[in-house]
């Protein structure tokens, strides 16, 4: 028999090796050393509070879990395998450090209180950092498109060019996309923050631990309601997972249109040195292998929503061994998050845009939708209005030019509504500022649009 384990009273056999390395989970679940030794000392203190530690024993124990975090933080005790988790692996070392009095911190307590304890603190504090990587990768968004409001780009629908955007609009969608996300994080970590100790193993503590006094002393709003759904349940796991997987998704779309426009076909950007790689074979390439990367990691983000859901669908109130399966998809999945909006500010801060390479690309005839809103506005339906400036850009096409290489007299021929003057407005910034409402690419609109921005990023200091 085993007689290192903790729980090893009623066995008689010691555990298979394989077991041992297939049942442990100190490998990945170690990164939640500090949230288990935080959670500890505040049982510690509601042990001595509840009478069930005297004070000497109480400042035993707390100074023994300081040492072991220590020892953890520092490499001087680095627990293997058979430690089989981070609950045991620091509870072993507390008893080696305090003698048999360590082994009072678990009175009333339950890994699985213990787990989901650890899980939220630690997730409530990942959320916490990469809410502020994405409000930098905000201000980095709107400091590019400030200085992009003049900049012209195709917009397209399909990938074919469809109406001219200022480069700064097409910018500030990201902007709002990134602000849901980050939102959507907080309303995670605000559902997410409930206290769970007390919970004990599935049916509550049966030790009076002060649940409000843990709650201050670790950070949280208030004890979890039930004992059976807060050792049992992992919706906000879930939920974070799909909020990050959300937001790479949308880093990922720009990774891609970011990866089309710096080929030689588009050239609108280039990508600084410091976030591209070479070939090892052709001595040219010059490779955005950040956006890629980028737009690849959705693939395990997804994979590790899909692990979440599966680990708990079906699964028998209330703990089952199933759950330890939450955390290197978890874990995995704020990793991946934070490396790439972290690169994805690297590439957004340095980029090149291409303006001259941008203007050269807008296809003559972007201004259609323009010209039949000018019928419409003397009159025409634009059904009608439709149909003309097809008929325009049929001509034009046949003739291996474009809407803006047509003759006064095609104009005329096609309606008698045109006036001269029609002509020259077919231009980016005409088009543009066509559309000026709250919410369009005009300028005015962009530069309220920004402003709206800034001030989103000034609110969320209070968050
Ligand atoms: N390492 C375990 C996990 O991550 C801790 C909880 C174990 N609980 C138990 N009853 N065996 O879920």
């Amino acid at each position: 028999m085993s007689d290192s384990k903790l729980w090893s009273g009623r066995f008689v056999r010691p555990t298979a090796d394989l077991m041992e390395r297939f049942n442990a989970s100190i490998g990945f679940d170690i990164r939640l050393y500090d949230v288990d030794i935080d959670g500890s000392l505040a049982q510690a203190e509601a042990l001595r509070r509840a009478g069930v530690l005297s004070s000497d024993e109480w400042a035993a124990v707390a100074l023994g879990l300081e040492q072991v975090r220590e020892e953890i933080s520092n490499g001087a005790y680095s627990p293997g395998v058979d430690a089989e988790d981070v609950h045991m692996a620091v509870e072993r070392r507390l008893i080696e450090i305090v003698g048999p009095v360590g082994g009072k911190i678990h009175t009333g307590r339950s890994r699985n209180d213990q787990v989901a304890l650890d899980v939220r603190m630690y997730v409530m504090r990942e959320i916490s950092a990469l809410h502020e990587g994405i409000a930098s990768l905000q201000q980095v968004v709107v400091d590019r498109a400030g200085g992009e409001i003049e900049t012209f780009v195709p917009g397209y629908t399909h990938l074919q060019q469809g109406q001219p955007l200022r480069l700064a609009h097409y910018l500030l969608a990201l902007f709002w996309m990134l602000d849901r996300d980050r939102c959507r994080l907080l309303d995670a970590r605000a559902r997410m923050d409930r206290m769970p100790l007390g919970s004990g193993a599935l049916a509550g503590s049966a030790f009076p631990v002060d649940r409000e006094f843990l709650c201050e002393r670790l950070g949280f709003s208030a004890p979890s309601e039930n004992s059976i759904d807060a050792v049992t349940d992992r919706d906000y796991l879930a939920e974070t997972v799909f909020a990050v997987a959300q937001l790479v998704t949308h880093l990922s779309r720009y990774a891609e249109d970011w990866i089309v426009w710096s080929s030689r076909e588009f050239g609108f950007v280039e990508l600084d040195d410091a976030y591209s790689t070479g070939s090892s074979m052709m001595p040219q390439k010059k490779n955005p292998d950040s956006l890629e990367l980028i737009r690849g990691k959705t693939g395990r983000l997804y994979g590790g929503l899909v692990s979440l859901l599966t680990v708990q669908k079906g699964l028998p109130l209330t703990y089952g061994k199933d759950l330890q399966e939450d955390k290197a998809p978890l874990f995995d999945a704020l990793d991946t998050a934070r490396d790439c909006v972290a690169a994805f500010t690297g590439v957004l801060s340095t980029i090149e845009f291409r303006r001259g390479r941008m203007k050269e690309a807008l296809d003559p005839n972007l201004y259609a939708t323009d010209l039949a809103d000018t019928l419409v506005r003397r009159g025409l339906p634009f059904r009608d209005a439709h149909l003309i400036v097809g008929e325009l850009v049929g001509t034009a096409v046949e003739r291996g030019a474009g809407l803006t290489d047509l003759q006064w007299e095609d104009f005329v021929e096609a309606s008698s509504l045109f006036v001269p003057d029609d002509i020259a407005r077919l231009a980016p910034a005409a088009s543009a500022d066509a559309r000026s409402l709250p919410g369009g690419t005009g300028r005015a609109a962009v530069a309220d649009q920004l402003n709206a921005a800034i001030d989103r990023l000034k609110e969320r200091v209070a968050q």
